[in-house]
């Protein structure tokens, strides 16, 4: 048995090893030293993010946005904010962001416990200042119980819900796709088609140089030739490297929501970007064939993980959600938006 075990796990080291760039992704993203994640740290944080008392109407929290039967997005093409307007970002999935070494498509912070804020202070997504965010959880007396307990001798400030917040975003993880099975050694679990799309992001189409590791990301910024939407940064700005774990989930894609569909964003890398003229992307033109683009869309669906919640669900709880058609076109932005029509 243990002789068994040993050629299975050198098997898939080998395997793994043929494809450099790629890599399974396993266990949970650790909690930093100055804020451990014990479980009722955790469990304050589910509340706040859910919590409309950090909005200044009262009417949105985190999860307004970030929902999590839609993967912690929203099922819009670019996020919806106060006023009844659409803003120039996608919301982007949470899941697995405990991993990510900076946050936003600019990266401009670098950790959770800095991003928490940020939609506060944003006048178009929660529009309330931290401070008085923090007075209004302090004066509640559920609140004021579970802060004591959590944060014992602390007195509630915005820095503490940031904590909280960041401490539960590092426990909504998903992997245990077929491709991590695949590359953990079980060669039954990707179909041929998926395997020949592997190797061609692996290879002729180089989408590793770019998209590497665990999550499909070299945590960098790059101009990939994506159009700008008025409004938004100018053309020709280097946008983060997105992951690419349950890419076939989402609702939009890339920073500005500009491609609705997966093959759309095939087609733009064939095409060598959508670059306005004087503009090099830093991609070149690809040479695909149809059947070669069907193969890297199955690559990509088998990018599709179990989602955990690492506290509240057990190991090996299935616990997939799929973003129906439907929902994704039933939304204020889909009527707006004339590029659903041809879904
Ligand atoms: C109006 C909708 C909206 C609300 C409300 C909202 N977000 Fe977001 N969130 C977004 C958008 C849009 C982005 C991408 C912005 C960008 O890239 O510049 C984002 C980005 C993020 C990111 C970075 C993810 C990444 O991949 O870089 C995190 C983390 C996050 N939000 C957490 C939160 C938390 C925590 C709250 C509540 C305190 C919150 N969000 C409230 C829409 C929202
Ligand atoms: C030069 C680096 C680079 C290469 C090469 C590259 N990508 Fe990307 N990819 C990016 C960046 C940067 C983004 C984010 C662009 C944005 O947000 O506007 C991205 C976004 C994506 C997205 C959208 C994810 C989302 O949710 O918005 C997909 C899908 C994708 N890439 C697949 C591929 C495939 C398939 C290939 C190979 C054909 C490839 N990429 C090659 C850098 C690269």
């Amino acid at each position: 048995m243990r002789f068994a075990c040993a050629v299975l796990l050198l098997s898939s080291v080998a395997w793994a090893a043929e494809r450099p760039g790629l890599a399974p992704l396993t266990g949970y993203p650790a909690h930093p030293a100055d804020n451990p994640g014990t479980p009722e740290k955790i469990e304050l944080g589910e509340m706040l993010f859910f919590e409309t008392m950090l909005s200044r109407g009262g009417r949105r929290s985190c999860g307004t946005c970030h929902k999590p039967a839609l993967l912690f997005m929203d099922g819009l093409s670019r996020a919806w904010g106060l006023h009844d307007m659409e803003l120039r970002r996608k919301t982007p999935g949470l899941l697995n962001v405990g991993w990510q070494r900076s946050m936003f498509s600019d990266g401009r912070v670098k950790t959770l416990e800095e991003q928490a804020p940020k939609p506060l202070e944003n006048n178009l997504e929660m529009d309330l200042e931290p401070e008085v965010a923090a007075e209004r959880v302090a004066n509640d007396p559920l609140y004021q119980k579970l802060f004591a307990r959590v944060f014992p001798g602390q007195s509630i400030t915005f820095d503490l819900i940031a904590k909280a917040i960041a401490a539960y975003e590092r426990t909504l993880v998903s992997y245990d796709s077929d491709f991590d099975r695949y590359l953990l050694g079980d060669h039954t679990a990707l179909k041929p088609e998926a395997v020949r799309g592997m190797d061609l992001f692996a290879g002729k189409a180089g989408c590793v140089g770019c998209h590497n590791g665990p999550l499909l990301t070299d945590h960098q910024f790059h101009y990939t030739g994506v159009p700008e939407i008025p409004g938004g940064t100018p053309n020709g700005t280097k946008h983060k490297t997105q992951g690419l774990r349950d890419v076939n989930r989402r609702s939009s894609y890339m920073h500005n929501g500009h491609y609705l569909k997966l093959r759309h964003v095939i087609d733009h890398y064939a095409r060598g970007g959508a670059a306005p003229d004087g503009l090099k992307p830093e991609i070149e033109p690809l040479e695909l064939s149809g059947q070669d683009k069907s193969d890297l869309m199955a690559f990509l669906r088998s990018l599709n993980g179990r989602v955990i919640n690492s506290v509240t669900d057990s190991p090996g709880t299935p616990d997939i959600f799929d973003v129906k058609p439907e929902e994704k076109a039933n939304t204020p932005a889909a009527a707006q938006d004339p590029s659903y029509v041809n879904k």
